[in-house]
């Protein structure tokens, strides 16, 4: 009887050992192994229940059964040791290249702004006009009557206020309008500065407008002033000559038209010969040889006048020229809308620096 139960136990620790190896062998991760290692060896393995027992055998027969359990259970321990390490470091591995970062993946293109056209356009004017001795001034939007209309000398009733309709903000107090062009800055600059006066007014203008390929009802001008002791229409036409040739290239020639504006006497239009036909007439300049640029003269005596300047002492020079229409001249663009469309692939052409076709050639 006794020996039975010893020889049963015998056989329980083979049956054991061939199942925990068994099981030993399959695993393949170090969670697995931890499991193993709670089922055979841990405080509620099955090793240590067989162990537990013992107690039951009679005294003689403890001291061998002990040491075949225990051998057992060392035996089991020491197979265990290396199979975990293996997993343990298998696991790091794979989690190593699991979470690695990939560095031959393409990055994300950041998308990058680019200078929007008229506002490359204004600065490239600054530099020229800087060359030439003239400063950049800016002015408000939002203008009022006097300094829109009645300081260019255009006085509340005269028919020349209908060209510059624009939108008229509604205030009881005073006649604001949001600014038809770019000329109400001269008399501000010249009531705050003393002649000489040369300035640059770079800036957004708003005509009431129906909106079409070459008009918009909002776009930008710059306007320019020069006002001195001894300034006469040649100094206008070598300024205005000088703008062509540093935009349109060194051949260029500019002409003067008899034009009316109500602030200037004698007022011209100015317009230079098409860079791209040499003058001979091309799609670019409507088969005129011409492109219009601007509108000029020399300052009237009242605008003098109305800010207290001496017009038989002084006399000036102004022009105003729109931007858009001067970007479109330079690249072939041939829609004004496009400059306020948002449309990135617009845009883009001019980052990329290359020629600029219509908006709706896309
Ligand atoms: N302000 C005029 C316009 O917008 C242009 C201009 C400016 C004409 C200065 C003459 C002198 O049409």
């Amino acid at each position: 009887m006794k020996t039975q139960e010893l020889h049963g136990l015998t056989t329980e620790i083979d049956e054991l050992r061939d199942e925990a190896i068994a099981r030993l062998d399959a695993l393949d991760s170090s969670a697995r192994a931890t499991d193993w290692e709670r089922e055979f060896v841990g405080p509620k393995g099955k090793v240590t229940a067989l162990l537990r027992r013992l107690g039951a055998l009679p005294a003689e027969q403890r001291p061998a059964a002990g040491r075949a359990a225990q051998a057992f259970r060392n035996e089991l321990e020491s197979a265990f040791r290396p199979v975990q390490e293996r997993l343990h470091r298998e696991d790091l591995a794979r989690r190593l290249s699991d979470d690695a970062l990939d560095i031959t993946l393409p990055g994300r293109q950041p998308l990058v702004g680019t200078v929007h056209p008229v506002s490359e356009m204004i600065d490239e004017l600054i530099e020229i006009f800087a060359l030439l001795g003239f400063r950049a001034v800016f002015g408000p939007e939002v203008e009022t009557g006097r300094y829109n209309f009645d300081l260019l000398n255009i006085p509340a009733d005269h028919p020349a206020r209908d060209v510059w309709d624009t939108i008229i903000i509604d205030d009881p107090e005073a006649e604001l309008v949001l600014r038809t062009h770019t000329s109400p800055m001269q008399a501000r600059t010249m009531e705050r500065s003393k002649p000489p006066i040369r300035v640059i007014v770079p800036g957004k203008a708003f005509r009431f407008e129906a909106q079409d390929a070459s008009h918009e009802w909002q776009f930008t001008q710059l306007e320019g002033l020069a006002v001195d002791t001894r300034i006469t229409m040649t100094d206008l036409k070598g300024v205005l000559q000088e703008l062509a040739r540093q935009l349109f290239g060194p051949e260029r020639r500019i002409r003067f038209r008899c034009d009316f504006f109500p602030f200037v006497e004698p007022g011209v239009e100015f317009a230079v010969d098409c860079a791209i036909c040499e003058g001979k007439g091309c799609r670019v300049c409507k088969h005129t040889g011409w492109l219009e640029m601007g509108g000029a003269g020399m300052v009237h005596p009242n605008v003098l006048r109305g800010v207290g300047y001496d017009p038989d002492v002084y006399t000036g020079f102004a022009f105003g020229l729109g931007i858009e229409r001067l970007i479109m001249m330079k690249h072939g663009v041939d829609d004004v809308r496009a400059f306020a469309a948002n449309d990135i692939r617009f845009l883009r052409r001019f980052a990329a620096g290359t020629c600029v076709s219509a908006l709706n050639r896309g």
